[in-house]
């Protein structure tokens, strides 16, 4: 179980004050009659979710481990930020992935879609394609480029069969795709919206072409619904009570720390989760994200004696994947053989310990510290079911919808009337 300590938030926080709070937001989760309740279906889909469909889903990935160079994962925000996330974190940023995995859809830019369309050139791959709207221009328009391309190399039918698509069930435009050419396709459930669908085939199809284990991913998941989905004693609730203080203490910032940078997706994730989430009537908590110690010789400066608009929210590994050990080294002229022996898990600790008191002790900054046991996929699976318990609590505590993102139209209406897209006037 995460645990969640409150020793250094630098107050003392009234939990007991919470309790019918609490009840009334566990409530709403449960019984799904709040601002955005027919979005709740990740909460029970660890114990409900499709067993076929995930028969599917390692049917498909073993298919494409079997037949392709890469994958290309085409999605955007919540249709891709899990899936990258969960593999960095469990493979690390070397990993002997069999099948590279590359993600596209996920900007406009030309010259990052030329350059992942130069070097398909001359790869096989196949495309999970993951828009649950199948309107998303993004995804949308690199799909319809990537596709052209694998057509291009190897023609139109097995360009078919070397499509995945992840979408709704009954409606959207990469549905109708899927019927007229006959991608498989799997289903991102509509009582789900994208920042909480990473135990769909959203997250899992990815996942599994990496070669993780997604049956342990969704073990974890079903274990943050045991531990995290109960109305007392949940550590989850407790975060979010902790940042729900802090923000009214005056902190608008949180900065979510970790020591590993294998977990920068996961911190990209993450933002999207709280921010898309609780960023709503002008309030709500901006998640920032820092990967330490490398960033402590970029933004430590500021952290500890900038303008005093953050909190830290240090997401601690208690057990390592690895160590790594320092070496003897006869002449000792880099003078590291004070070192030798020590495992760098030891010396990375001993960095977290000496920031935490240098941020919290001197520089006044609060920090929640929550401790994993294992970054694995049973881990990771645990923890994302953490965060997103303590997003929907910390929404539903500011009285706002944590299942909505109304304000990421107004670029997208902008956007389409200055393209001139038919229905959109400037
Ligand atoms: O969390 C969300 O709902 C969004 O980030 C969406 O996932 C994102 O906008 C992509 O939408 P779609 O899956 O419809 O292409």
């Amino acid at each position: 179980m995460i645990t969640v300590k409150n020793d250094h938030v630098l107050r003392t926080v009234d939990f007991a004050s919470y309790k019918d709070k609490i009840a009334k937001v566990h409530a709403l989760i449960e019984e799904r009659n709040g601002p955005g309740g027919d979005y709740l279906g990740w909460a029970h889909y660890p114990e409900t979710y499709d067993r076929e469909e995930l028969s599917r889903i390692l049917a498909a990935a073993k298919e494409i481990r079997e037949n392709y160079e890469v994958l290309l994962v085409c999605g955007i925000g919540g249709s891709y930020l899990g899936a990258r996330a969960a593999i960095e974190a469990i493979n690390g940023l070397y990993g002997k992935n069999k099948v590279e995995i590359i993600f596209f859809g996920q900007t406009l830019s030309p010259t990052y879609v030329k350059q992942v369309l130069d070097y398909l050139e001359n790869k096989t791959f196949a495309i999970n394609v993951i828009s649950k709207s199948g309107t998303t221009t993004e995804t949308a328009v690199a799909f319809r480029l990537a596709r052209d391309l694998l057509i291009r190399k190897v023609g139109a039918e097995k360009a078919a069969k070397a499509i995945f698509a992840t979408t709704d069930k009954e409606k959207g435009a990469l549905l109708q795709l899927c019927k007229k050419y006959g991608y498989e396709r799997f289903v991102l459930p509509s009582d789900i919206g994208g920042r909480y669908s990473v135990y769909t085939a959203v997250g899992l199809l990815p996942m599994a072409v990496a070669g993780i284990d997604v049956e342990a991913f969704l073990r974890g998941a079903k274990k943050g619904l045991e531990f995290y989905g109960k109305a007392e004693n949940n550590p989850a609730y407790e975060y979010g009570i902790l940042r729900h203080e802090l923000y009214k203490a005056g902190y608008p910032v949180e900065m979510l720390v970790t020591y590993e940078p294998s977990l920068v997706q996961l911190g990209e994730w993450w933002k999207q989760l709280f921010g898309e989430s609780e960023g709503k009537d002008h309030t709500g908590l901006l998640p920032d994200s820092a990967t330490f110690t490398t960033d402590l010789h970029s933004l430590g400066q500021f952290i500890q004696e900038g303008s005093p608009v953050l909190f830290e929210t240090i997401l601690e590994i208690a057990k390592p994947a690895v160590d790594v050990i320092v070496p003897h080294d006869e002449d000792d002229l880099d003078g590291l053989n004070y070192l030798e022996g020590k495992g760098l898990d030891y010396v990375n600790s001993k960095a977290r310990e000496g920031t935490i008191a240098a941020h919290v002790d001197t520089g006044k900054v609060p920090n929640i510290i929550l401790t994993l046991d294992k970054m694995d996929a049973e881990g990771l699976g645990e923890l994302m079911y953490f965060f997103m318990r303590a997003c929907a609590c910390a929404c539903y505590l500011n009285e706002v919808n944590p299942f909505n993102q109304p304000g990421v139209e107004v670029y997208k209406k902008n956007m389409f009337a200055l393209l001139g897209k038919p229905g959109y006037t400037k």
